[in-house]
């Protein structure tokens, strides 16, 4: 390794700092004005600490403190670190959806890289959308860089039983709607399942995303893993920000590393932890920006027989917590191994294979075996047919069974606004075998395709003791969620997808097992619904939103934008 070691002269900032002219005598002096040494910056890689930290971002609230860790690890190994904040998605918070800033927070991370003296990155985040907007940023800047998960926050229990952030909260809605919890205790609730900074502890988004990260080799060992609040998590901070500047100088780049096998890593581990089905877009976009041309079919074939093994909430009962203690992401890949590609380079020097060799499992129901899966439902499923031409997604180990192959007459609501105003209507024309159905909630339509896949079931129902249906949209879910919701149909009904010609009472049928969602319509009667289709005026016509409506891919080609997809070599600014 050593002979492919950079010198300081083949360091990227030292284009910025060591000429003898003005613009660098420029740079030099304002580093300077910043109460900075000379020989701080002179000889040493710059870092960015790109940070997703905010006031409003609860689950990133401890990453400003961690980010004084990961400068004390760069500092030691010899570096110069520069925190740089980026927008921070805060899931619950940002309306309408963080899907609508994913791209742009990718676009941040690739621009602020590309257009700074930095050699090496640390990447911070972990609430749902920073993982994949980092990861597609930093692969595009295509510099030395390694993610540093927020990390899952800490469990909580209620009425003595794990309560889990999200799943609980929507288990606990129902509740509440069926009349099962008063107010009192849905107002202690609030106080609850969400005790410290850190992701959601369930296997939503984030740990899904987070863990994937890892496996992809964009972390230290076991990173993942760790509870934001762990003494540990910040230990780990440390170490990536040392690593990082080794990583500089070996000049270990996404694209000596990131490759099509890395990919399949990510597929399959996704697969092992029943994760969430955002992931499906996540993967597509961030293996596209390392050009590994993934597809809703590649998922579908790779992920095919690897059976769920963290038996985590929504697919099991357990939380990231018990994860961590159970021997972390590393002692359930241990148990997948024969499925990975041993031999991918991780970032730190080593391989998947080196990396797990430690790795042990603490306890076997909570991270399985493959004799003894969490479920025999798989974590995802690809579904194709007159409904989803391009593709749609169903979470078969966190829905009902007894739906999995199901016909029923489409209740179709246009808007989330419409669905709202009716859904809990006492003379709402439905029963558990009503297929509901939302369309016009997908990236153009919403825009951004908002988490809104998981229509609640009508209140009059969920009275009579009915807490699941069949429910479709070209929206998403929250990873932490839960039913038999089938999702990212594509094309979506706002670019004139079939899914906008599905008419209330047309008899749907989905079978799980074949991979098909049909409507029960003619071909001619479709046509004839097609020519008298019109797609709605758009109302968006500034801002980045109009950039999005624009140029956002539909959900089966990952939702990233038409100019910035696939891999291409990162164009240098002019040093002038
Ligand atoms: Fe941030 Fe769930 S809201 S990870």
């Amino acid at each position: 390794m050593d002979k492919q070691r950079k010198q300081l002269k083949d360091l990227r900032s030292q284009r910025w700092l060591a000429p003898d002219d003005m613009r660098s005598f420029a740079h030099r002096q304002r580093l300077q004005q910043m109460g900075l040494r000379r020989e701080e910056f002179m000889s040493r890689p710059v870092i960015a600490i790109i940070n997703t930290w905010s006031d409003l971002s609860p689950c990133h609230a401890h990453l400003r403190e961690r980010a004084d860790a990961v400068k004390r690890g760069i500092l030691q190994a010899g570096g110069m670190p520069f925190e740089l904040p980026a927008m921070s998605l805060g899931e619950v918070m940002v309306k309408p959806t963080t899907m609508l800033y994913r791209n742009f927070l990718a676009m941040e991370v690739e621009e602020l890289l590309m257009s700074l003296p930095i050699d090496g990155a640390v990447l911070m985040g972990g609430c749902d959308k920073t993982t994949p907007g980092l990861l597609m940023g930093a692969i595009s800047a295509d510099l030395p860089c390694i993610f540093v998960p927020a990390g899952p926050m800490l469990s909580d229990r209620h009425r003595g039983m794990s309560v889990g952030a999200g799943t609980h909260t929507k288990k606990f809605w129902d509740e509440y709607q069926a009349g099962n919890i008063d107010q009192p205790e849905w107002i202690a609730l609030e106080a609850r399942m969400t005790r410290a900074s850190g992701t959601c502890n369930t296997m939503g988004t984030a740990s899904t995303m987070t863990s994937i990260a890892e496996a992809m080799g964009f972390t230290l060992p076991g990173a993942s893993s760790i509870p934001a609040m762990d003494a540990a998590h910040t230990r780990m901070a440390s170490a990536s920000g040392a690593r990082i500047v080794d990583m500089v100088w070996e000049d270990l780049r996404p694209s000596t590393f990131f490759n099509e096998h890395s990919v399949r890593n990510g597929v399959v581990t996704y697969m092992a932890l029943g994760g969430s089905t955002n992931a499906a877009i996540h993967l597509i976009a961030v293996a596209g920006r390392g050009g590994v041309p993934l597809t809703l079919e590649t998922i579908d074939r790779q992920g095919h027989g690897v059976p769920v093994l963290a038996n985590i909430f929504p697919s099991g009962d357990r939380l990231m917590e018990d994860l961590y203690y159970a021997g972390g992401l590393p002692a359930l890949l241990k148990e997948i191994r024969e499925k990975l590609a041993l031999d991918c380079m991780t970032v730190n020097g080593r391989t998947l294979g080196d990396n797990l060799q430690a790795a042990s499992c603490n306890d076997a129901d909570t991270i399985r075996n493959t004799e003894n899966p969490v479920t025999d439902g798989r974590a995802l499923a690809v579904l194709t047919g007159n409904l989803a031409p391009s593709g749609a997604v169903i979470k078969p180990s966190a829905a009902s069974a007894k739906f999995l192959k199901h016909v029923g007459p489409a209740l179709v609501f246009d808007s989330i606004a419409e669905m709202n105003a009716r859904i809990h209507d006492p003379n709402l024309d439905a029963d558990e075998n009503t297929v509901l159905v939302l369309r016009n909630g997908g990236p153009v339509g919403a825009p951004g395709m908002p988490e809104w896949g998981n229509l609640p079931i009508p209140r009059k129902l969920l009275e009579a003791g009915v807490r699941d249906m069949v429910r479709l949209s070209d929206a998403r879910m929250s990873g932490t969620h839960y039913g038999t919701c089938v999702l990212h149909i594509a094309p979506e009904a706002a670019v004139g997808g079939p899914l906008a010609l599905l008419q209330t009472g047309d008899i749907v049928e989905l079978d799980v097992d074949a991979g098909r969602i049909e409507m029960r319509v003619s071909e001619a009667e479709l046509e004839r619904r097609r020519e008298a289709w019109k797609p709605a005026v758009r109302t968006v016509k500034r801002g980045y939103t109009r950039i999005f409506l624009d140029h956002v891919r539909q959900a089966n080609e990952g939702c990233d934008f038409d100019f910035l997809m696939g891999h291409e070599p990162p164009v240098e600014p002019s040093i002038f």
